[in-house]
């Protein structure tokens, strides 16, 4: 890594990655199929690291969104993982796939005429069907259609067939949208064609009511694609949920002190002025790090297991919080979201979801591993 001269950085513990993806693999539907999802830098983790301490914890599969970052993951020496690519991706991908042993989840039919096109003995395929999201995926009505293909193109192996739900968290209820999908899902999946394929359906909302429900995951036998999860959240709280630990941390410092006077405003546009005299405290860390400016006047940090609120509008580089309750702040460690301020309650403060929260660390923040 670079020098780094700034006091900002994301502490990721990896030992709690393994601890979530423990947990997850102690499942029945996890020994159907689990693929955790690496996609997006691993959530903002970091891909590589994250990757080869799954591998080296026995991880088998892992999932990305795109043919590139797959590539970058066999760049990286991860040879052994199968990789399941589950985004769209156009013709010029096809033969990279091929090369560097890429398994393409195939939601169209231009994307599967394109495989074929450079279709070699042994070519894997999962197939993903769209149940009732409407984003990716054969329909319903395609089956017919893709048992013709099947059938004329033996070249191509169907080792997958998926879905992916669009309310997982109502997976525990018998009339939701994912009971609706479930039934549409399990209707294909009985047809011949899917007959010697691994089935999966379920991300971390899903995981965590089939965990707390037996019954509900002997009902829906099929495998995880676990992502929030593996990073120590999920939309839906259960004893299981519970027992996750979040992995990431950004962490920065009080580099200076400003004293402002009742009355006075601060940061861009005066959106804050003081009630009383006031100490303010400046961490060097803005949103072109990833900090959502949502959190202006809004959200808040903590210093010392202290809740301190965020004042005034976050700038690129630097936020401004009120340290008046906090005494000698100055150079004092300050947590914008982790172990001790969860991102998924920043997440609400900024009126955004954890992902968003975790992905949008930018790349000039510096990732600090904890393997231990
Ligand atoms: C197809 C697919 N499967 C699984 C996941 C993992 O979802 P989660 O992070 O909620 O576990 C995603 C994430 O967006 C996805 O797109």
């Amino acid at each position: 890594m670079e020098q780094q001269y700034r006091p900002t950085y994301v502490k990721i513990q990896l030992n709690h990655i393994l601890h979530n993806y423990r947990l997850f693999m102690n499942t029945e539907s996890s020994r159907i199929f689990f693929c955790p999802m690496v996609k997006a830098n691993a959530y903002g983790h970091h891909d590589i690291k994250v990757a080869s301490a799954l591998v080296k914890a026995d991880c088998k599969i892992l999932g990305v969104g795109l043919v590139e970052e797959g590539v970058h993951l066999r760049q990286a020496d991860l040879l052994s993982p199968e990789i399941l690519v589950f985004g769209f991706s156009g013709k010029d991908a096809v033969q990279e796939m091929n090369s560097r042993r890429l398994t393409p989840v195939v939601s169209g039919w231009e994307q599967l005429e394109d495989i074929r096109a450079h279709a070699q003995p042994g070519t894997k395929v999962h197939i993903k069907i769209n149940s009732g999201m409407n984003r990716l995926g054969f329909l319903p009505t395609d089956i017919s259609r893709l048992e013709i293909f099947f059938n004329n193109n033996k070249a191509i192996q169907i080792v997958g067939c998926c879905t992916h739900l669009m309310t997982s968290e109502d997976l525990n209820l018998s009339c939701g949208a994912s009971a609706h999908q479930m039934q549409v899902f399990s209707e294909i999946v009985k047809r011949p064609l899917f007959a010697h394929t691994v089935l999966h359906a379920f991300n971390t909302g899903a995981a965590v009511h089939l965990q707390n429900d037996s019954a509900l995951a002997r009902q829906f036998p099929y495998g995880l694609r676990i992502g929030l999860g593996l990073y120590g959240y999920s939309t839906v709280a259960t004893d299981f949920s519970r027992k996750l630990y979040p992995a990431m941390s950004f962490i920065s410092r009080i580099v200076t002190v400003q004293k402002v006077k009742q009355g006075k405003s601060v940061s861009y546009g005066g959106t804050w002025t003081a009630s009383r005299d006031s100490m303010i405290g400046i961490v060097p860390a803005g949103y072109a790090d990833g900090i959502p400016t949502q959190l202006s006047n809004h959200g808040s940090v903590m210093i010392e297991s202290q809740s301190v609120p965020i004042i005034g509008r976050v700038c690129m580089d630097y936020t401004l919080v009120d340290v008046t309750d906090i005494p000698n702040a100055l150079n004092k460690e300050v947590e914008f979201f982790g172990t001790q301020n969860p991102a998924d309650q920043v997440a609400g403060k900024a009126a955004t979801i954890t992902y968003d929260i975790l992905t949008r660390v930018s790349e000039r923040v510096p990732r600090i591993f904890k393997e231990d």
